[in-house]
Order: C-alpha cells, then structure tokens, then sequence
C-alpha cells in the first residue's frame, strides 16, 4: 500500500486547518509499520485517506499497485475491492450489538467476493486463535473490551485482506488487556501475511513493528527526524 502527496485541510470558522501537507507513505508487503503522533494531527485522518473512506484534497493511494486518484471517491468497482483488500479494526470495536459475534464476523464476509460455505469455519478459527472461540453465539455486550477487540480483529481478517489498519486498537484497555491484544494482532497478521499499519501513543507497541514513523506537521518523518526535532526544541527550551 501505498500513497504520495496526500494532502488534507477542514475548514474550522473562516479559516481552515491543514492535517496533512504533501504526505507520503508506504508499507512493504507483509509487513507492519507504526505511526504515532500528538493527538489531534492527523492520524485517523490519514488512515481514513487510505482506506479511501474520506476524500482528500490531493495525491494518491495505490492499493496493490492500483494507483487511485485520492480527491476523488472511490468507484462502485473500487468499494468492493476494498472489503478484499482492507481490514480495520478501530478504538472503539464497533461491533453491531443485535449481531452474535459470530454473525458480527459473517457479516463483513457478506461484503467480500469470496464469500462460501468455508467462511463460517474460517471465522471459528480465527475466534479460537484470537482466544474467544467459546464466545461465538454471544452478544457483544456481554463481552469485555479485551474480548471485543479481539472478535473485531477476527472480523477485520475474515476476508484475508493484504493489509490491517488499526487505529489505536488498545486505546481502551488496560496495559495488560492491551498487551495481550496487540500480541494477538501482531501474531495474526505475521502467520496471514497480512500488512498491518498500526496508530498507536504506545511506544512499546510501536518499537515492535518493522518500521516506525511520526506524523508531525502534515508529514510523515522517521524516528531520527523526530528525535532530531525534539532535541532542538529542548535545546531551544533550555
Ligand atoms: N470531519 C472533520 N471536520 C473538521 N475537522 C476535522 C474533521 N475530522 C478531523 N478534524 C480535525 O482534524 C484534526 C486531525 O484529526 P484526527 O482525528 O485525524 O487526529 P488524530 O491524530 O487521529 O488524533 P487522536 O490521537 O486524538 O485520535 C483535528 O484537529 C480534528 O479536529
Ligand atoms: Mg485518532
């Protein structure tokens, strides 16, 4: 995956605010990289920019060497290429709460072309891997937050996608929850090889990716850029 000059301002009042500048990024195939950032700069804004869910005012995204026009919104043919190609796992789990976990995760496998009689195996297994396989004919408010990220993983992977967008997935657990579930992603996306783009403000989290990159001022730098900024600043501080 991958995307180049992407750009992105909201309009706040009379004026306007610029999260992205001109950003680039790319994730190698099977691999994981991490982003992390101060709150409010742009980070679900750029996830969402490649997932094509929000337009951006310019560049591109490619998926799988499909190089999308990211100001414009996606194709019919390109909105079912996503439920192939991307999983998303969010803060908040997002599980429908009428749905069973088990219906939970069909339900995103509805939406994928390779829907079929194994997809209902396939969710069973991906529930045990994720340590919930006694929880498929529950309803998500009887879980706990631990257990629902790790059904809205399950959901995310159903449909093998080539890449994970996670943002913040461990926003809401405590760090031991939290660790557990990050093993479990991590895990499962390296066994799928699945390439996985995790937002996270846990730098032990991050450190565990292949690659590491801070979004600062609407662009995407690596940890030595960053480092290098905040020193000057102490500096500057002192
Ligand atoms: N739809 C929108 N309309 C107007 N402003 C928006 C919109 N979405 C996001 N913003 C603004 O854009 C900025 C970036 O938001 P974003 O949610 O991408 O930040 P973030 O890095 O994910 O923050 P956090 O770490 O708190 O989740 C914020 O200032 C936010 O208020
Ligand atoms: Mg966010």
């Amino acid at each position: 995956m991958e995307a180049n000059g992407l750009s992105k301002s909201f309009r706040l009042g009379d004026g306007s605010i610029r999260v992205l500048a001109d950003a680039d990024i790319r994730l190698e195939e099977a691999s994981s990289l991490s982003i992390q950032g101060s709150s409010g700069c742009g980070k679900t804004t750029l996830l969402n920019l490649l997932a094509r869910l929000e337009k951006a005012d310019a560049g591109t995204v490619s998926w799988d060497g499909r190089k999308m026009t990211a100001s414009s919104s996606p194709s019919s043919r390109e909105s079912v290429m996503r439920a192939d190609f991307l999983g998303v796992v969010y803060q908040a789990y997002y599980l429908i709460p009428e749905l069973n976990v088990l219906e939970n995760i069909l339900m995103a496998a509805r939406l994928s072309s390779s829907v079929n009689r194994d997809s209902e195996d396939r969710a069973r297994s991906l529930l045990s891997r994720m340590g919930v396989g006694d929880k498929a004919k529950q309803i998500p408010n009887k879980l706990s937050g631990g257990e629902r990220q790790r059904v809205a993983i399950a959901r995310a992977l159903i449909n093998k996608p080539r890449v994970l967008l996670a943002d913040e997935p461990t926003g809401n657990l405590d760090e031991r929850t939290g660790g557990q579930v990050m093993d479990l992603l991590m895990t499962a996306c390296d066994e799928e090889k699945t390439g996985l783009i995790l937002v996270t403000h846990n730098p032990i989290f991050a450190e565990s990716a292949d690659s590491r990159v801070f979004l600062k001022e609407g662009k995407l730098i690596t940890d030595e850029e960053f480092e290098e900024i905040e020193r000057k600043a102490n500096d500057e501080e002192n």
